[in-house]
């Protein structure tokens, strides 16, 4: 059975966006296929999508690995996680 307390990492890396007003709901399990918004696919588990409100067009940087301590939005914490390959440049 799958573990209901723990999110899923969905990535190891911020999804960029640029986005416009409105209200959005990001995935916070790790389980959507439309990251790195909510599909549904939470259902079953504990968790919920959390809805955020944009006022203004503005650039984020939303969280994949849902353990940002400022999800939705990405705070670097995908770096610290096994797997993480930082970028080439
Ligand atoms: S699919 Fe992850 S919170 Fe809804």
């Amino acid at each position: 059975m799958e573990n209901t307390k723990k999110a899923h990492i969905a990535g190891l890396r911020a999804i960029k966006q640029e986005v416009e007003p409105g209200i959005y709901a990001w995935c916070s399990c790790g389980l959507s296929s439309s990251q790195p918004f909510c599909d549904g696919s939470h259902r079953g588990t504990d968790f919920k999508p959390l809805k955020i409100h944009i006022e203004e067009r503005k650039r984020i940087s939303w969280c994949t690995c849902k353990q940002s301590e400022k999800a939705p939005i990405c705070d670097g914490m995908h770096k610290k996680l096994p797997g993480y390959i930082p970028p080439q440049h």
